[in-house]
């Protein structure tokens, strides 16, 4: 059971009865009846590549004990639809099997991670993942149109419409999207797809500041439009973690930047030369300040190539050793404000801390680490988290709550949302039978609450 007991982290390590792999929606449901009929609580796990401990079984739960459903047997792509544009996968498929699937069948499925080789599409839609091609298709809620996820009482809700609209009612599938875990199991998922590009340009890009990044952020949509679809903001100390770890890893410059942007832009019309147009926006860019010096990949190998530059820092950053990580978002009017002022703040808190940025910038998305030992890290989080409450944005943009924030989410989420929150999990789940002590704690009921 060792693997499925531990998050990909090594922060959190919990005990379980056992672990359980249906393979197929009625087995999971059978699997929670006899669960709840048994008082034991029940933790959803797909590919375990969640960076905030839901996944993994508490190391005690109040006495109670605890299962863990592995969706991984639930592998099958049920339908891909052309003309509905449309596949439907069970929840243990792998994102990156999905993504080739709808590839070989001339299509795109656009949600795309660094984790996306292990990641799972139940874990995907559980916890609304992001990823690098939010800034054109959107997080994974705006991508799913169905669901079928098992409820609480070992129940099928079939939610697993194909529909562009449906306006009858409220929006059921948005409730377990993004909920961890915490309201149901998800056992399929039902995804929009999109025409797959006829060419791209993958674009790594020297600038000044991040105040820079942001006003070329702008000026590559002015001049590009949608075709641009990945913008990420890149610090120099990352490419240098990267650097110690991945060995054939290189500069894609002779001198060092302070700053990077790794952009890619896309065509879905044909015969259009993407290649000049990217390097006349780039000469403007040059002309006006906003970008110092660019590489333009020049075949799959260096696409590839630059993209690893920007995939392997989670990795490396793990291998380097304990940090404090923020997934948090801002309004991205405030990125350049918040980087500018959040190394000091930390810094004056714990002075030897070193803070790395990097992220989807174009999504007000900034993952600010910091490099320091695990004792400093409460110190750390809330100098972050109050500069992001100051500046209007998130403690999580796209990882979730898990079990590592759901004290940082009681202490920065407003009363009347963690109370919503509360409701709603009661409401499904009364007995808090699906993953207790993630997300968001739920108070026992008291007689006034009935
Ligand atoms: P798990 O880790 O197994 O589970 C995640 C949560 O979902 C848990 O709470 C679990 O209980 C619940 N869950 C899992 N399956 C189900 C199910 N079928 N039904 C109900 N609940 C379920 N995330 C991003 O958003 N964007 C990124 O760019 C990104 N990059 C990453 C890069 C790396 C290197 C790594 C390691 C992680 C990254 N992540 C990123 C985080 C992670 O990959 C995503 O959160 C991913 O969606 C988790 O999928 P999983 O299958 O591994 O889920
Ligand atoms: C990434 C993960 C950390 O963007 O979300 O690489
Ligand atoms: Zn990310």
């Amino acid at each position: 059971m060792a693997p499925y007991l531990v998050d990909w982290r090594s922060r959190y390590r919990g005990t379980a009865l056992g672990v359980v792999e249906p393979s197929t929606a009625d087995e999971v449901a059978v699997a929670v009846r006899i669960a709840s009929a048994h008082g034991v609580k029940v933790v959803p796990q797909g590919g375990n590549t969640g960076l905030v401990g839901g996944g993994v079984p508490l190391t005690k739960h109040e006495g109670s004990q605890q299962i863990v459903v592995s969706l991984r047997r639930l592998n099958r792509i049920r339908d891909l639809d052309l003309l509905d544009n449309v596949i439907v996968v069970e929840a243990g498929v792998i994102l990156q099997n999905a993504q080739a699937a709808a590839r070989t069948a001339g299509r795109l499925l656009p949600i795309s991670l660094a984790a996306e080789g292990s990641a799972q599409i139940g874990g995907i839609v559980s916890t609304n993942a992001g990823g690098t091609n939010v800034l054109r298709f959107g997080s994974t809620r705006e991508l799913v149109l169905g669901l079928e996820v098992i409820l609480a009482d070992g129940s099928i809700w079939n939610g697993l419409q194909r529909l562009r609209k449906n306006n009858a009612g409220y929006d059921l599938k948005q409730l377990f999207i993004g909920s961890e875990g915490t309201l149901g199991i998800v056992t399929a998922a039902a995804i929009k797809l999109f025409p797959l590009p006829h060419s791209c340009v993958t674009t790594f890009i020297a600038v000044p500041s991040p105040a820079a990044a942001v006003r070329l952020l702008r000026y590559l949509q002015s001049e590009l439009g949608d075709s641009l679809t990945a913008f990420e903001l890149i610090e120099r100390v990352c490419l240098d973690l990267v650097f110690g770890v991945v060995e054939e890893a290189r500069d894609p410059f002779e001198q060092s930047y302070p700053w990077y942007v790794l952009a890619e832009v896309s065509a879905t019309v044909k015969e259009v030369v993407l290649d000049d147009i990217v390097e006349r926006s780039l000469a403007s860019a040059f002309e006006i300040g906003i970008a110092m010096d660019a590489v333009l990949a020049q075949s799959e190998k260096q696409r590839v190539e630059l993209w690893r530059l920007r995939d392997e820092i989670t990795e490396a950053e793990r291998r380097h050793g304990p940090s404090a990580k923020h997934d948090i978002s801002i309004p991205v009017s405030r990125i350049s404000d918040f980087l500018a002022r959040a190394p000091a703040t930390v810094r004056t808190h714990v002075p030897h801390a070193r803070p790395i940025a990097f992220g989807h910038v174009g999504d007000g998305n900034i993952h600010f680490n910091v490099l320091a030992p695990a004792e400093d890290a409460d110190c750390i989080n809330r100098a972050v988290y109050d500069l992001v409450t100051t500046l209007g944005g998130s403690i999580s943009a796209e990882h979730g709550i898990g079990q590592s924030k759901i004290e940082l989410l009681a202490h920065y989420k407003d009363r009347t949302s963690l109370s919503l929150m509360q409701r709603v999990r009661r409401a499904l789940d009364p007995s808090t039978t699906f993953n207790p002590g993630k997300l968001v704690h739920v108070p026992p009921v008291r007689g006034s609450d009935l």
